[in-house]
């Protein structure tokens, strides 16, 4: 059984803190280069899996064009709730549908041969059946379409992981449920569908200039441990009084497949 415990998994809020932060001390871009290994053109129909509060389906969006679709799926309804009103503030309701559903019940919420792309960051290792889903995504892509999803790798962060287990006092544990499935099982699983896979990467070094901002990175982060918040803060101040900034890289690896034309 694949432990899939986080404690902001579904929550919107760390979601848009850690956007935010990705957003104010990174260093690269995210967002382009996921819509790079897209095959996006106008009027072409998407499929967002775990589309959080928009930032891959907004951008998708605005770039497909009126006679395009977004199929936006995730689990939190406040999230759904933020893509909706930014949709409807930046006029693209019509070209976004923002549905809540689990990713283990796709089944009966996506269309079978129907889309162009299929894209998931951060979030297709939340399904339990990986093989199942892989199956129906490949069955729901158009011939010739493209599905790529990211995540993270085994050494993602490890500067701020390292930071934190030598305030518990233990050796650094760098692998994850997600960069196991990111570097092991996830890329097997496609391959066992999908025949072709490319593997891509992606890094993303996270500047930040002062201790608050480090503290709020890491207390919207799966690895914060409330245990630690009172040291986190204290050692975090101790590294400024000497460091103008601290920086942890985010490495991301992104996997590609395309399915046959037929
Ligand atoms: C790290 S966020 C990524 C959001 C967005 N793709 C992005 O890159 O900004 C992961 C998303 O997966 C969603 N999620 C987690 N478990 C899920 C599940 N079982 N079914 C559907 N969505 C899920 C969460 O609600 C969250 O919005």
């Amino acid at each position: 059984m694949i432990d899939r415990g986080g404690k902001f998994n579904t929550d919107s809020k760390a979601l848009v803190n850690r956007i935010d932060a990705h957003s104010a001390f990174g260093t690269n871009d995210l967002n382009s280069w996921i819509l790079g290994n897209l095959n996006l053109s106008t009027g072409c129909r998407v499929l967002d899996l775990g589309c959080g509060t928009g930032k891959q389906s907004i951008a998708i969006a605005e770039k497909i064009g009126e006679s395009g679709a977004v199929t936006s799926i995730d689990l939190s309804d406040e999230s759904l709730k933020t893509l909706r009103t930014e949709a409807e503030k930046l006029g693209l309701t019509d070209r976004i549908s923002a549905t809540k559903s689990d990713l283990d019940n796709i089944d009966g919420v996506i269309e079978e041969n129907h889309y162009d792309n299929i894209v998931s960051s951060y979030a297709l290792y939340y399904c339990s059946d990986p093989e199942k889903t892989f199956s129906t995504l490949y069955d729901a892509l158009k011939p010739g379409g493209v599905i790529f999803f990211c995540g993270p790798s085994r050494e993602n962060n490890s500067e701020i992981k390292s930071f934190h287990y030598s305030l518990a006092g233990v050796s650094p544990q760098m692998e994850t449920f997600a960069s196991r499935f990111m570097e092991d099982d996830g890329p097997e699983q496609v391959k066992s569908v999908f025949q072709n896979i490319e593997i891509r990467e992606f890094r993303n070094p996270l500047k930040f200039d002062s201790s608050d901002a480090l503290y709020k990175y890491w207390s919207s982060y799966n690895l914060y441990d409330e245990e630690l918040d009172s040291i986190f803060k204290e050692r975090a101040a101790l590294h400024f009084q000497s460091h103008d900034h601290f920086e942890t890289v985010k490495r991301v690896i992104g996997i590609r497949a395309i399915k046959p034309s037929q």
